[in-house]
């Protein structure tokens, strides 16, 4: 699905510019994508991605690793 339609920016757009460029804000993911915002409009929907992208997608926390970290492996019987 479409984020921005200005810039072509997909959910996996942004969710690569905040994966593999670090992308805390709009901004950024404009920058990591080397477009600029146009109308503006795609800020909350961006926004609600990059929060989305921090999360696990399973509850509200915002450290993902640490959660998986925490996971410990099912021994093979
Ligand atoms: S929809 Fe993103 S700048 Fe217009």
């Amino acid at each position: 699905m479409y984020v921005c339609i200005c810039n072509a920016l997909r959910e996996k757009d942004v969710r690569r510019a905040a994966e593999e460029g670090g992308a805390t804000r709009p901004a950024e993911v404009f920058r990591f994508h080397g477009c600029a915002p146009q109308c503006g409009k795609c800020a909350c929907h961006m926004r609600a991605e990059l929060l989305q992208s921090k999360t696990c997608g399973n509850c509200d926390c915002e450290d993902a690793a640490a959660v998986t970290a925490n996971v410990a492996p099912i021994a093979a019987e």
